[in-house]
């Protein structure tokens, strides 16, 4: 940690074997004494401690100012490790963790006594996932304790992607931050409950209901986010959520006029609106600004937070989000800009 007037984290690269060696390391330390440090996962950056250590649990809770009722994801490194954390392994839980581990994929399944209630927020299951990460899975592997962590941003606000918006929400308040580049999925994972029969979508992701049907059969899980209202079974799922502090708005045009024409319609003053375009891209002149994000499920997904961030930074009043194309590849990225609008 720095000395000097403002606290700030210190920031460990990871860029060359050396020093991703030391920051597992250091990283390792930290946790083993109960501290808090944030890590780079594949989806978006992880506020981590160990999850067997209540205490340590409690001050991720803290931190981000997260209410007690939202249960926390526990970051396992092997099979046998998400076996250790549950009360039962259901074949459905080996078949999506074969498909789909190292990955994008929240397993909720019944948890074993030694995840505290904090975790779980007084329940009895575990959201279990194991990253793709190279770095959150060498950490594990050194601590050979599971990590939980929830997003490393403050609570209800937007999840970071990489090291510099950890630091600017959370500096001041850890010891730590793990800088291991721009997260290569961009959005949180895909939650989905085992516990129940059919299996039920709680948080869509970039692994979509269809590829999860793959899988477990096309009777085997439902999208319960399609009324919108089934993810409340996950108690972290409020409506207001992801949320950039501009006002967010998604819109359809057909071209500039008619894109200018909705603003003023809708009351925005044109010149503090920043647009996010994928297909008609407006031009410049009276906007605040402009991105163009790829009109590509996986390269959208990977843009967009950094985008929202860069808004927030500039302090841009409000945000028109392009609509999204339908279809299955798409869902978890419109759930996110649903939840940043609403
Ligand atoms: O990609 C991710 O999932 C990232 C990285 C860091 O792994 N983590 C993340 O954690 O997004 P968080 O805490 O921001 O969101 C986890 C979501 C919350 O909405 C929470 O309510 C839900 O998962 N969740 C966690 N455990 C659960 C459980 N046992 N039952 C139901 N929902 C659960
Ligand atoms: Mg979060």
């Amino acid at each position: 940690m720095s000395s000097g007037q403002t606290k700030t984290a210190e920031v460990l690269p990871t860029h060359t074997p050396a020093l991703f060696e030391k920051a597992v390391r250091l990283a390792a330390d930290r946790l083993r004494s109960g501290e808090v440090v944030a890590v780079p996962t594949e989806t978006v950056y992880g506020l981590a401690a160990n999850a067997f250590n209540a205490a340590a649990v409690t001050a991720i809770f803290r931190i981000k100012g997260r209410p007690a009722h939202n249960p926390i994801i526990v970051h396992v490194a092997s099979l046998a490790m998400a076996r250790h954390c549950t009360a039962n392994w259901p074949d459905t839980a080996e078949r999506m963790a074969r498909a789909f581990w190292p990955g994008p994929l929240t397993m909720v399944l019944p948890k074993t006594d030694q995840i505290p209630d904090s975790i779980s927020a007084g329940g009895t299951t575990v959201g279990i996932r194991w990253p793709s990460h190279p770095f959150i899975q060498a950490l594990i592997r050194e601590c050979g304790f599971p990590l939980a962590a929830p997003s490393a941003n403050l609570s209800n606000q937007l999840s970071p992607t990489n090291a510099a918006h950890v630091q600017s929400a959370l500096g001041e308040q850890l010891p730590l931050i793990v800088d291991g580049g721009q997260s290569q999925v961009g959005i949180e994972s895909t939650v989905i409950d085992l516990t129940r029969v059919p299996a039920v979508v709680l948080r869509p992701g970039m692994i979509h209901l269809e590829s999860l049907q793959a899988v477990l059969g096309e009777d085997g899980i439902s999208d319960s986010s399609a009324g919108s209202e089934g993810i409340l079974r996950s108690p972290g799922q409020l409506k207001k959520h992801y949320s950039p502090r501009a006002r967010l708005t998604v819109l359809e045009w057909r071209d500039d006029a008619n894109l200018r024409a909705m603003l003023t319609g809708l009351g925005y003053p044109v010149g503090s609106c920043h647009v996010i375009a994928h297909s008609r891209i407006p031009s410049e002149s009276d906007l605040a600004g402009v991105s163009v994000i790829p009109h590509d499920p996986e390269a959208y997904a990977r843009a967009l937070y950094s985008e929202l961030h860069r808004c927030d930074a500039a302090g841009v009043q409000c945000i028109v989000v392009e609509a999204l194309p339908e279809g299955a590849e798409w869902r978890g990225i419109s759930d996110r800009l649903q939840r940043a609008s609403s």
